[in-house]
């Protein structure tokens, strides 16, 4: 399953994938998983209180072939995808840890040289991704800010899109733009839910979005977290973040 994490800058993206692949691990979800830090400024694992990547996609993208055209002698054996599976772990850019009992590997596309355009290193990404997605039961990619990774076609796919919004209205627009632009490109999405992150008891939710609504609280243990420089995944078993996730965690756990 490929869940896709989408939505403005700071809405929450990055520490609600961490808190949700946290809240897996805890009903012992079967691993692996590959949780993919698909913004090249690298954060997810801190917000997982793992160590930086080794590598990143972005580091041996030139020098590891990622795809059928650009595998050369080929061992005996081995198929492409298992061949660019190994290079990717050999080199550090998939790394296994786990969180509680689960087994977690995380890949991050690191940063393109220079300024300008990010287009070659978003096709790298696509092609480690496509090698890869068979071994995993799940993919959660927690996407960089903004609407141009759809339009980039990252991966053609995505069993469900969640489009992480605040209650300002600037959040909810770059939300609503996200979804008209992976209709324009055709990106083939199962389901998608719209997560109101960062609510206070007097928000509103948007009315006019399609797909099931997650409302997720403001929470000031997360911003303490935050402020202490601990994990998003350091936050109490009872927090009302984690608790509003539940769906979200039963909803992944059914089509397991
Ligand atoms: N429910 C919440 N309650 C309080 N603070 C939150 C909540 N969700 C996220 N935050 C805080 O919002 C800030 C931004 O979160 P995060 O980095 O996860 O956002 P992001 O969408 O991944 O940002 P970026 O677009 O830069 O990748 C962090 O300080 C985080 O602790
Ligand atoms: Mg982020």
């Amino acid at each position: 399953m490929i869940v896709s994490v989408t939505g403005k800058g700071g809405v929450g993206k990055t520490s609600l994938c961490a808190i949700l692949l946290d809240e897996l691990a805890r009903c012992d979800y079967p691993g692996p998983v590959l949780a993919v830090d698909a913004d090249p400024a690298t954060t997810l694992h801190l917000a997982l209180g793992l160590p930086q990547p080794e590598a990143t996609v972005a580091d041996v993208r030139e020098t590891t072939p990622l795809d059928a055209q650009t595998v050369r002698n080929l061992p005996a054996g081995s198929t492409v995808s298992t061949y660019v599976r190994d290079k990717l772990r050999e080199t550090g850019v998939v790394s296994r840890h786990h969180l509680r009992q689960m087994a977690l590997d995380v890949m991050a596309m690191g940063q393109g040289e220079g300024p300008g355009c990010y287009c070659q290193i978003n096709r790298a990404l696509s092609l480690a991704l496509g090698q890869v997605v068979s071994a995993y039961r799940l993919i959660l990619i927690d996407n960089e800010a903004g609407v141009e990774h759809i339009s980039r076609y990252r991966l053609p796919q995505a069993d469900l899109l969640l489009v992480v919004v605040t209650p300002g209205q600037a959040a909810q627009a770059v939300g609503r733009r996200i979804l008209a632009t992976a209709r324009q490109v055709g990106m083939g999405i199962e389901a998608t839910w719209m997560v109101f992150n960062q609510t206070l008891s007097s928000s509103r939710p948007p009315t006019d979005e399609a797909g099931v609504m997650l409302v997720v609280p403001a929470s000031l243990e997360l911003i303490e977290l935050e402020l202490q420089g601990r994990p998003a995944v350091a936050l109490p078993t009872d927090d009302p973040v984690r608790v509003a996730l539940r769906p979200l965690v039963e909803g992944i756990r059914r089509c397991a």
